[in-house]
């Protein structure tokens, strides 16, 4: 079977040249109307701004960032959030799962949410908690790879050019 054109990993610390390829991947969301916290246009500067405050979190052991590169880059990346309140040391919010539009539909996401999973686990997680666009791309993959619906939330967000859109949370529970 030919492998996948890219690779997923876990880096230790997100230095200078990460962030500026997790910045290209955050800003061709964002122009593809991804509601992912962001406004259009997102700056260079703004998306930046964005990456760093997350990689003082990764040094701080308070997220972990997977970052899957192919032959021109960073292609995609998600996040596992650990900074929870004490009550909660079991679990972790899943978030920023972007693809770069040259990447999609290729199973990607499937292998970042998959490699996201594994991570929890070894980290001893066992339950993940995630919302995403009311029956868009990604609500369908969560949906395809097991995770359960717990509700939607209308008018929760807007998108990049603007209009409201719905949310909805998934959590998902892992096993042994
Ligand atoms: C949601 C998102 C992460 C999915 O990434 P992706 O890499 O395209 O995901 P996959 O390739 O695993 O699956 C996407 C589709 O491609 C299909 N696919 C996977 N491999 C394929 C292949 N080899 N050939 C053809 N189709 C394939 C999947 O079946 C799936 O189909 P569906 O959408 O009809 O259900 C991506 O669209 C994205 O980044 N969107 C913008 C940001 C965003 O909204 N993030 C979510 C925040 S909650």
């Amino acid at each position: 079977m030919t492998p996948p054109p890219w690779s997923v990993r876990r880096p230790p610390a997100l230095d200078d040249a990460l962030i500026d390829g997790l910045a290209d991947v955050l800003i061709d969301c964002v122009e593809g109307g991804a509601s992912v916290s962001f406004m259009h246009p997102l700056t260079r500067e703004r998306a930046v701004a964005f990456w760093r405050r997350v990689a003082r979190a990764v040094a701080a052991g308070e997220r972990a960032v997977l970052v899957a590169e192919d032959a021109r880059g960073v292609c995609g990346t998600v996040q596992l959030v650990f900074d929870l309140p004490e009550n909660q040391p079991h679990r972790a919010d899943l978030a920023k799962m972007l693809v770069h539009r040259r990447a999609r539909r290729r199973g990607l996401g499937e292998a970042l949410m998959r490699a996201a999973e594994a991570t929890a686990r070894e980290c001893g997680k066992t339950l993940l908690v995630l919302d995403a666009v009311t029956g868009g791309d990604a609500a369908r993959l969560y949906e395809r790879l097991g995770w359960v619906r717990v509700g939607d939330i209308p008018d929760y967000a807007l998108y990049p050019q603007g209009g409201l859109c719905g949310t909805t949370f998934y959590y998902r529970r892992l096993g042994g």
